[in-house]
């Protein structure tokens, strides 16, 4: 089996964003956005065109988080959820979380019809399926729930893709797209609206002062001064509502591969319901076809080898669509909330003028937008029809408790397990292109050696919280179990909420 050597998203590698400046000088405006990604950009261009003063800053380079990375289906059928929100909100909020997607979807859809975004926006339905006799029933529960709220869908013995299926839900006008040309759009048109976005500048803090403004410090040293500042950083900045213990970071994979024959990519959208996980679109930009499939969920860093998932995915495509030739592949993760509802508002009670969006459960392309539109009303003392649903300030006692209970006897065991793991390996030990967790004078380190032999080794405790980091040889990452930092192999910080990079051993 052969995989290219570096994961390689699809959608950076076939368009691209406009680069800018780091930030080199304080400054004061209205509003500072952190996070390039696609909540950040939406939120920043809804803000300018207000006629806000708008600043986006955001560490690396704009789309290099989660949006770069997705599968981009633009859906409301977020998993199985219906049925179990339902169970546990209500029908009232349960139906209110469909049409706040839907609208989202209408949102991008609008733009790119209105100001001619050549996009790959195309109009599809959405299934999920199973082969799973246990399985069948809770689908059957999902359409019910789809009827009881009105959601235009139906049931079906089977699906139109070559794999084995025995029921599935669909739900009827979602959509899919290619999410680069788009945000190129929007932050090109956030820029001519008096919009600066600053790359390459880290957030350290962001802080209320007692005068009731905000200021937002980067690296060395760099501040502006603010009256609102929103943290669409995937993680929120600051921590200051026990966020470490209300997320946690799940991990997902997708390739890429040439589809068997022009005409025969599937039409729709699919997601299993089984385990392992399956999901399959195409693609159709710039005259290239492609089928794309991901899967292989997985808390960050708590699951075997890496490249394992990518072959997984590879075997997946050969067997059910004849595909040979794997062109890119890539991995990312998202952050899920205790109760499965993502946090949009108010980053604390406390905090007037500090705000965040995150939880997005691996559906962010429609939450964005909704996340974008709460954001800019709370900031401009307006009302939002979907405000209370996503209060970061809610707590739903089920199945928040339960669920944070687990979750922090989780993180707890990962910070204690990693660090009594007793190891025999050492850095000489490891070949080419190999890397892992060894032992250095006594303790735990990590280390990679890159194919000429460089030996890079680092300290592999999580510059977060203290857990021990994991190595991921799919990627070449250390990814930390407790909250989903993620460094490269030479300890450099690529995905917090860790700010520093890990330490780097001799
Ligand atoms: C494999 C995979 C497939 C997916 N498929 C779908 C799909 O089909 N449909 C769908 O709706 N959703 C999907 N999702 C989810 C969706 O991609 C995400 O929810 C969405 O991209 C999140 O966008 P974001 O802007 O909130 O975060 P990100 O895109 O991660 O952006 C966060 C930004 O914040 C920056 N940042 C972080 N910390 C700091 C700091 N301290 N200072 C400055 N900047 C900082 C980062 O550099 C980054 O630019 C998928 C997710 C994964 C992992
Ligand atoms: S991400 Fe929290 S300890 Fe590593």
């Amino acid at each position: 089996m052969t995989l290219p050597t570096y994961p390689e998203s699809y959608w950076l590698a076939t368009a691209s964003m406009p680069g800018f400046g780091k930030l080199d000088r304080d400054l004061e405006t209205d509003i500072v956005i952190v996070g390039g990604g696609i909540t950040g950009i939406t939120t920043a261009y809804l803000l300018a065109k207000e006629g806000r003063r708008v600043v986006l800053v955001t560490a690396g380079k704009l789309l290099n988080g989660t949006t770069g990375y997705t599968t981009a289906k633009l859906t409301a059928q977020h998993d199985l959820i219906y049925d179990e929100y339902i169970g546990h909100f209500g029908e009232e909020k349960a139906k209110r979380y469909y049409d706040a997607n839907m609208d989202g979807l209408q949102f991008i859809r609008k733009l790119a019809e209105e100001e001619g975004i050549d996009c790959d926006l195309v109009k599809e339905d959405a299934f999920i399926y199973t082969n799973d006799d246990w399985k069948v029933q809770t689908i059957e529960r999902e359409y019910q729930a789809y009827e009881r709220l009105g959601i235009p869908g139906s049931l079906e013995k089977s699906i139109p893709l070559p794999v084995p299926s025995l029921r599935a839900v669909v739900m009827k006008g979602q959509a899919r797209f290619h999410p680069v040309p788009y945000l190129k759009h929007l932050a090109e048109s956030f820029v001519r609206m008096g919009g600066v976005v600053y790359e390459d500048t880290t957030v350290d803090k962001v802080e209320e002062l007692g005068d009731g403004s905000v200021q937002v410090t980067a690296e060395e040293g760099r501040t502006i001064a603010c009256r609102d500042a929103v943290s669409c950083s995937h993680f929120p900045i600051p921590d200051s509502a026990f966020y470490f213990a209300r997320l946690h970071a799940e991990s997902s994979y997708a390739i890429a591969a040439r589809a068997p024959g022009e005409g025969e990519l599937p039409r729709g959208m699919y997601l299993s319901a089984d385990k392992p996980n399956r999901s399959v679109r195409a693609i159709t930009y710039g005259g290239e076809k492609l089928l794309l499939i991901g899967g292989e969920s997985h808390k960050v860093g708590q699951k075997e080898p890496g490249f394992k998932h990518y072959e997984a995915l590879e075997e997946f495509a050969r067997t059910a669509f004849g595909a040979t030739d794997i062109v890119y592949r890539w991995s990312a993760q998202d952050f899920e909330t205790t109760d499965k509802l993502p946090y949009v508002g108010r980053v604390a009670k406390d905090k007037l003028h500090i705000y965040t969006a995150t939880g997005f459960r691996k559906w962010g392309m429609t939450t964005s937008v909704v996340a974008a539109r709460i954001l800019t009303d709370n900031i401009l003392s307006r009302n939002n029809p979907y405000a209370d649903l996503y209060d970061p300030s809610r707590f739903h006692a089920d199945p928040d408790l339960a669920t944070l209970a687990k979750e922090n006897v989780n993180v707890a065991g990962k910070l204690i397990g990693g660090k009594l793991e007793w190891l025999r390996r050492k850095p000489e030990d490891l070949g080419p292109d190999e890397g892992g967790s060894v032992r250095v004078r006594g303790r735990r380190a990590g280390a990679y050696r890159a194919p000429d032999g460089e030996l890079f080794v680092v300290d592999t405790t999580c510059r977060h919280m203290g857990c021990e980091v994991e190595w991921n040889d799919g990627d070449r990452t250390w990814d930390c179990p407790c909250h989903g930092s993620r460094y490269t192999y030479r300890g450099e910080v690529i995905e917090g909420p860790a700010k520093k990079d890990l330490e780097r051993l001799r």
